[in-house]
């Protein structure tokens, strides 16, 4: 088989089954990864033929995506803030709207002066804190989970990106974090709502629910805890930011003025959707 049979080949069973919108580009970067070339390189060598080791790996890669395994999952890596992530289906898969998050919170950090600790609740593979880690040399980035196979993987991340970061916390929201205080708390916290969670599609509820699901109604019960709990982990005039789903904007506004927060702005994804807040706590500890 050449890889240009295959890629055909691939292209179209992707279409019959629906699994993609973007089947060439998903084909090929199955490709890419049994084979080791660039996705440029598959053109380049298009009219060459596959060894049987390939073309074994090749279809096993597409036999768990036609069973709806993300594609970030099969090859192992995701690009976030132009960096490679390893994910593996102990974290989600990062988004290109948390991108947003990153942005936003390295604005925040640039019009501070002196101690700029941050705090990046609910990690995952790390991607926030750890782009933030990167992009902003002072700051003093810590990455916390309650799981530790996702801190495993944030871990892993932050080694293999060179990043300074050196404090890694399994805990339940704010369990772990007695009498610590940052200067900017970021967090993209599970806020699918039970009744969004049944209708997400396949591809999605290969993500760990843990990473998804809030059980309350509204989805609402985790991203309310943070608030909440955040003042008394903020030096005075520090920012928390959390994103949420855009039917949760008004609510979640809501809340941060209700727990006393400041400058309450919202911000759009790249679908122009708004999907994030801040606000700043001008609480009486320093
Ligand atoms: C939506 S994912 C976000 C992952 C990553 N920050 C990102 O943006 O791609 C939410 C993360 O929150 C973690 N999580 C869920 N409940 C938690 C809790 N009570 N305390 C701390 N982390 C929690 C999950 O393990 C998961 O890694």
């Amino acid at each position: 088989m050449r890889i240009k049979e295959a890629l055909n080949g691939a292209v179209k069973q992707f279409q019959q089954h629906a699994i993609s919108d973007t089947p060439l580009l998903e084909a090929s970067l199955l490709l890419s990864f049994v084979t080791n070339l660039t996705r440029e390189q598959l053109y380049t060598h298009y009219e060459e033929e596959l060894d049987p080791h390939q073309i074994a790996s090749f279809h096993k890669a597409l036999s768990f995506r036609l069973d709806h395994t993300p594609i970030a999952y099969i090859i192992g890596k995701k690009e976030f803030y132009a960096r490679e992530f390893l994910v593996t289906p102990d974290v989600l898969i990062p988004r290109g709207d948390t991108e947003v998050l990153v942005e936003t919170a390295l604005s925040i950090l640039e019009k501070i002066d002196g101690e700029k600790s941050v705090l990046d609740l609910c990690t995952g593979s790390g991607c926030i804190g750890i782009t933030i880690a990167l992009e902003h040399k002072e700051a003093k980035v810590t990455l916390s989970d309650i799981s530790s196979k996702a801190l495993h993987v944030a871990h892993i991340n932050s080694i293999s990106l060179d990043s300074p970061i050196t404090e890694f916390v399994e805990s339940n929201l704010f369990d772990a974090f007695d009498g610590r205080l940052f200067t900017l708390i970021v967090s993209n916290p599970p806020y699918i709502a039970p009744s969004w969670y049944r209708e997400l599609s396949k591809d999605v509820l290969h993500e760990p629910s843990l990473a998804l699901l809030d059980e309350s109604e509204d989805g609402l019960s985790l991203i309310k805890s943070i608030i909440s709990i955040s003042k008394g982990h903020l030096h005075k005039e520090g920012s928390l930011v959390i994103e949420c789903d855009y039917r949760q904007i008004e609510a979640v506004m809501k809340e941060f003025t209700f727990q006393g927060f400041n400058e309450v702005t919202y911000y759009t994804d790249l679908g122009n959707k708004r999907r994030l807040v801040s606000g700043r706590y001008a609480c009486t500890k320093s």
